[in-house]
């Protein structure tokens, strides 16, 4: 009797030790030494979900991953400097977050960063397909509505392109709309749910107030005003900044939020639902956000635009001709600079 309970414990730990090891997940973050890179890489290595932690950058990278191992988690942190280690910081990795680049000043948009960032996201996608084609990745670098398409063309042309991995991460313009909305409806934020679709930038980021969880109700004027501080909060960062960057510890939360959904999807977990950019039949536009259910082989299924309201329809029918013009510039970079 006693040897049989003995037996049951020692199965029932190896049950829960597998559990466990299941949930390994090895995540990168390339521009790790950036301002939004750090305090993204500080909240991922707090999680028990990520056990390890690849950390590439083109300066500082070896001083933050000193820096960070120290942190008495559950996780390996390894730190890759320079061109050279970037193929290795790539292996094995399941998840990749991408919020490497330059960010804007006072007075750019951020289309004004294209220059800079499309070559870096198209060599840094480059190395994915080649290394970790299956990981899902996450893209934060800007103009989203362009780098994403860019990532995917670099896959396309790799022959590894499956759309349904690779994600521009919107999750700060959920994250601002819920916290302005829960403000103005004297609402916990933390209980509110905005879905943003569109794109991630001025006039393509559409908030459905409409549809928002518990249901507001506002005046038209505050529909429009709010809308409006969602669709201008990064420029509100950026001026109040004062040329010292942008939103990156808010950025860090909702990257984190994202690639840690990522994480939950991948092991297998059910209702893990997120808005972000990603190749789409939705619209007229090939890119666009809405919300996904996200699973073990990335979109699951997305869930549309729901019922838009007419000021609702009247902000999709601005944002369309831009991010074609946005996506478009995206895959003729590729097409000019493969
Ligand atoms: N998606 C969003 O909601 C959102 C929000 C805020 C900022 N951003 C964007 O995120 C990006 C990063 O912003 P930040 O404030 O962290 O900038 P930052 O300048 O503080 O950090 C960028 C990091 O990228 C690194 N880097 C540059 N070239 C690289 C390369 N080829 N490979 C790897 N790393 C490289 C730099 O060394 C630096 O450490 C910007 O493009 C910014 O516009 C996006």
């Amino acid at each position: 009797m006693f040897s049989r309970a003995l037996k049951i414990a020692s199965v029932q730990t190896a049950k829960n030790f597998s559990t466990s090891s299941q949930n390994n997940v090895k995540v990168a973050v390339m521009g790790a030494s950036g301002g939004i890179g750090q305090p993204l890489a500080l909240l991922l290595k707090q999680s028990p979900l990520v056990t390890e932690l690849s950390l590439y950058d083109i300066v500082h990278t070896v001083g933050v991953a000193a820096d960070l191992s120290h942190i008495e988690t559950n996780s390996k942190v390894t730190g890759y400097n320079g061109p050279e280690n970037l193929e290795a910081s790539l292996k094995g990795c399941e998840v990749v977050i991408i919020p490497a680049g330059v960010p804007r000043k006072p007075g750019m948009t951020r289309d004004d960063l294209f220059n800079t960032n499309a070559s870096i996201v198209r060599d840094l996608a480059k190395a994915c397909a080649k290394v970790c084609p299956k990981a899902f990745v996450g893209i934060i670098s800007n103009p989203v509505n362009s780098t994403v398409p860019i990532a995917c063309e670099v896959f396309q042309k790799a022959g590894v392109l499956d759309p349904k991995r690779i994600f521009g991460v919107s999750t700060l313009d959920v994250v601002r709309a819920n916290t302005f909305i829960g403000e103005a409806a004297g609402v916990d934020p933390t209980k509110v749910n905005v879905p943003v679709i569109g794109g991630h930038s001025g006039v393509t980021i559409i908030p459905l107030l409409s549809q928002t969880t518990p249901s507001v109700n506002f005046p038209q004027d505050k529909v429009k005003a709010l809308t409006e501080r969602i669709q201008e909060a990064g420029t509100e960062v950026v001026k109040a900044k004062a040329g010292a960057g942008s939103a990156t510890l808010s950025m860090a939360f909702a990257g984190a939020r994202f690639a840690l959904n990522l994480c939950r999807a991948l092991k297998g977990e059910q209702n893990i639902v997120e808005c972000a950019y990603v190749r789409s039949d939705v619209t007229e536009a090939k890119y666009f956000a809405t919300p996904l259910v996200l699973g073990k082989n990335g979109v699951e299924k997305n869930m549309g635009l729901g019922k838009l309201n007419d000021f609702e329809k009247e902000l999709l029918a601005k944002a369309i001709p831009e991010l074609k013009k946005n996506i478009a510039k995206g895959e003729e970079f590729v097409a000019k600079n493969p």
